[in-house]
């Protein structure tokens, strides 16, 4: 059995792709908007909320003591799954909260008037947003480092950016759009040379590739857990001690103090200094079941399982279908789990529609990367996201069912 056909066993443990719609078996290549749940998370989270649930931190009885030590828990298996620390590792509300506690918190701190930021023109607008609303604040530029025609980051360009000495360059790891994985490690380096900060957006990455934050020394990575197979309602940041140390609090409030008088506080310790009001327990522990099964199937497993699909599908894709163009980098080896594609003659949001109609589900829209979406000429592309549950039997309806877009409106 190859490790194509293996994997694909895991399909079972998704009780949602049991579902029918039409009669049509659900084709689900969504998993970059949000992964489908395997049944080891649901049981995680029906666990806590049936036997375990209590405040954490704060209860001294048996019960919260349990409770603690699942989330607790959880956020050690999770930072050690990267290979970050505890201490390191921050609960957010998902990926967008834990790059604005990274702009609010590092950036009012550090980026003055007339300071340059560096993004690049891949970055979904949770790494664009955060940034322009700091930069007007204090008077900063935003630069973007352009993305080449065959969906690389422009790496001469940040070299002349760098030369600038930017306070911050902060890159997506996995492109949502193109699926371009870029050259992170190289990037945190010549940054540093630089004298400049590192935040990694691996939103996409963590669900895909083996990812060793020690590896690639990002200052800030941030994540997701609901692509990650994981509950919604949950983010990651890992940090670079010394920095998470010297930055003021993001949010105010219960957990994340030492001692409240009358007109000041003093905070507590990393990471709860950065986890202000009652904690995601049940969405942590949720997240620490997910990434415990991801570690059992293997990331290394799960990649090559992937890049098996997707270099299928680009080939199929463009050989089969009539007037289709691909975005991103052209082979597979380049890319993560996901293919944006144009159809010449259809709108996008049609094209999901009718394949909507076969019960195969993709991503349409402008994916949050308005900036990328000019840069391409188009107003909105058509994104198929592979996961761990997908076969070649999805990229057969995938086909089949772009073969019916193509009839229907008459192509
Ligand atoms: C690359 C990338 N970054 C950030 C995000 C934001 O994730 P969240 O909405 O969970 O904060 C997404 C979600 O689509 C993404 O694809």
């Amino acid at each position: 059995m190859s490790a194509t056909e293996t994997l694909s066993a895991v399909a079972s443990e998704f009780p949602v792709l049991r579902r029918q719609f039409d009669g049509r078996p659900l084709t689900y290549l969504d998993s970059a908007a949000t992964s489908q749940t395997p049944q080891p998370v649901i049981d995680a989270l029906t666990r806590y909320y049936t036997h375990s649930r209590a405040s954490i931190h704060r209860g001294v009885y048996p019960l919260a003591v349990e409770a603690t030590e699942l989330y607790e828990g959880a956020r050690e298996r999770i930072a050690a799954w990267l290979g970050s620390t505890p201490e390191e590792t921050i609960f957010a509300a998902n990926a967008t909260a834990a790059i604005n506690l990274v702009a609010y918190a590092w950036g009012r701190q550090n980026v003055g008037r007339g300071d340059l930021v560096v993004l690049t023109e891949m970055e979904h607008h949770s790494n664009i947003v955060p940034w322009q609303i700091l930069c007007q604040d204090r008077e900063a530029e935003l630069a973007y480092v352009p993305v080449l025609a065959d969906g690389q980051l422009d790496l001469d360009a940040l070299e002349q950016l760098l030369a600038r000495e930017p306070k911050l360059v902060a890159l997506v790891h996995v492109s949502n759009v193109l699926g371009t994985i870029n050259p992170v490690a190289q990037v945190v380096q010549r940054a540093h040379a630089a004298g400049a900060i590192v935040l990694v957006d691996g939103t996409q990455a963590v669900p895909q590739l083996p990812v060793d934050l020690r590896a690639l020394d990002a200052d800030f990575y941030s994540w997701t857990g609901h692509k990650a197979y994981g509950p919604t309602g949950i983010g990651v940041l890992h940090g670079r001690r010394e920095l998470l140390e010297q930055m003021p609090p993001f949010i105010g409030g219960g957990h994340m103090i030492r001692t409240v008088a009358a007109n000041e506080s003093t905070w507590t310790d990393l990471p709860w200094k950065f986890e202000a009001g009652t904690s995601q327990i049940a969405e942590a522990i949720g997240l620490g079941a997910a990434v415990d099964w991801l570690a059992e199937l293997g990331m290394e497993r799960i990649r090559a399982h992937e890049r098996g699909l997707v270099a299928d599908a680009l080939s199929r894709l463009a050989a089969e279908v009539p007037g289709l163009t691909l975005h991103g980098p052209p082979e597979a080896a380049e890319r993560g789990a996901l293919i944006s594609f144009s159809v010449e003659g259809a709108h996008p949001h049609d094209v999901g529609e009718i394949l909507g109609r076969e019960a195969v589900c993709v991503r349409t829209g402008h994916h949050c990367a308005q900036p990328l979406m000019r840069k391409l000429g188009v107003a909105a592309t058509t994104r198929a996201s592979f996961a761990v549950h997908n076969s070649s039997a999805d990229i057969d309806r995938l086909i089949e069912g772009l073969e019916r877009v193509r009839a229907v409106l008459a192509l």
